[in-house]
């Protein structure tokens, strides 16, 4: 291995893989050395840079026999907190998809092994990568809306729903974990932290499965044991309130994911269908005037704005692992994450308000 080279690995070989697979492997002196799943490595989608890379039915075996110096964890979310623990066992780097685990606890041990093994730990919250969302980021950081004073944001799809997407592990509680809630809501949580830069104190929230059971693949009726929709309500540092709304049953949405913020001096908001374009009403500049309008303008981001970004999440890790200063989601991020996705669980079960600390 030269000095520079990073040899890289990835367990569970389904869609979001192949994001993983474009944005590590293209980053410079990364080799993909191994590929695992479960299934037959011959009905894998691998891109053709990396047909060559030897391929595991056993993630073990992979780990001894390749020995990556970084691995992306792509499985359905129960594999996270084993497979994480396993490649940081073998002295691997991880990067973990989201949510990073089932519960509080796997994600604190996932978080202390981590620690204990000096190695870097690392959360696919891809909204982090979105112009728009990093551009609003700057905009509140640098006082743009002066104190915060309210959040909303929804996040809404149907192609669950739909009745020719086939029953999968995403429907079975045992293997996801959540629903909604954890696969979207986890998103809305990550991105009201990163572009606020607020924390969450305590929430409250219900969550409902308006799906009893669809069909797998082979046409067998599966029962739904996931949350389909789920609505909470947040308390923020500092006492800023904060709403949130996700569904995967609302026909006629795709992947819709809008967060609005209001200060004092302004409100902005970002959708994830527009990541090149912010909706900023008032601003420190235009809030000395009064307005009758509520559709004030509709800016684009600076033109070079996302060109002055470095790699996003989920390859960010790898300047970070040569030791770069970098900016990337990290183990400590999807933990705090988890924490608010837990107190929900408890509050949704009590009925009461929940600490998330
Ligand atoms: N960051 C994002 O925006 C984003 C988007 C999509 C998915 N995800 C996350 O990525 C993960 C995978 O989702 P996906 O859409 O790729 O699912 P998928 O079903 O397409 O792929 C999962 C793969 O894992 C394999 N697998 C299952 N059990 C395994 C095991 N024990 N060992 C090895 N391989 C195993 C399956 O065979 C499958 O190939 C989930 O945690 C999901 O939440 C994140």
């Amino acid at each position: 291995m030269s000095a520079s080279e990073i040899r890289y690995a990835v367990i569970g070989m389904g869609g979001i893989a192949q994001l993983h697979l474009t944005h590590i492997a293209s980053q410079p002196g990364v080799k993909v050395v191994g590929l695992a799943d479960i299934t037959d490595p011959k009905t894998w989608r691998v891109p053709e840079a990396h047909a060559a890379a030897a391929r595991f039915q056993d993630a073990e075996k992979m780990m001894r026999e390749t020995r990556p110096d970084l691995v992306s964890v792509c499985t359905p979310n129960k594999h996270h907190h084993p497979f994480t623990l396993l490649a940081l066992r073998h002295g691997a780097h991880v990067a973990c998809e989201k949510p990073l685990a089932m519960t509080v606890a796997e994600a604190e041990e996932m978080e202390a092994a981590r620690a204990t093994a000096g190695r870097l730990g690392g959360i696919n919250f891809s909204y982090r990568n979105v112009a728009a969302f990093r551009f609003a980021r700057e905009l509140i950081a640098g006082g743009e809306l002066g104190r915060l004073t309210r959040v909303n944001t929804v996040y809404l799809q149907s192609f669950l729903g739909a009745p020719a997407t086939p029953y999968s592990w995403r429907n079975d509680v045992t293997l996801a974990g959540f629903g909604a809630l954890g696969d979207l809501g986890v998103h809305m949580i990550d991105g009201v932290r990163f572009v606020t830069g607020l924390g969450f104190q305590r929430v409250v929230g219900l969550a409902q499965r308006l799906i009893a059971e669809k069909p797998d693949a082979a046409g067998r009726r599966q029962a739904v044991t996931t949350d389909t929709n789920a609505a909470f309500l947040a308390e923020l540092t500092g006492g800023v309130v904060a709403t949130f709304e996700t569904t995967q049953v609302a026909p006629g949405y795709g992947n819709y994911f809008r967060l609005e913020v209001s200060g004092e001096r302004g409100t902005l908001a970002v959708h994830s269908d527009h990541p090149d374009e912010i909706w900023l009403r008032a601003g420190a500049t235009l809030t000395r005037y009064a307005t009758w309008r509520t559709d004030l303008p509709l800016q684009r981001l600076p033109t070079d704005f996302a060109g002055r970004q470095g790699p996003g999440t989920p390859a960010a890790i790898v300047p970070a692992i040569r030791g770069e200063k970098v900016e990337y989601p990290t183990f400590a991020d999807g933990l705090a994450a988890q924490r608010v996705l837990g107190a929900l669980l408890d509050s949704m079960q009590s009925g009461s308000w929940q600490k998330t600390t």
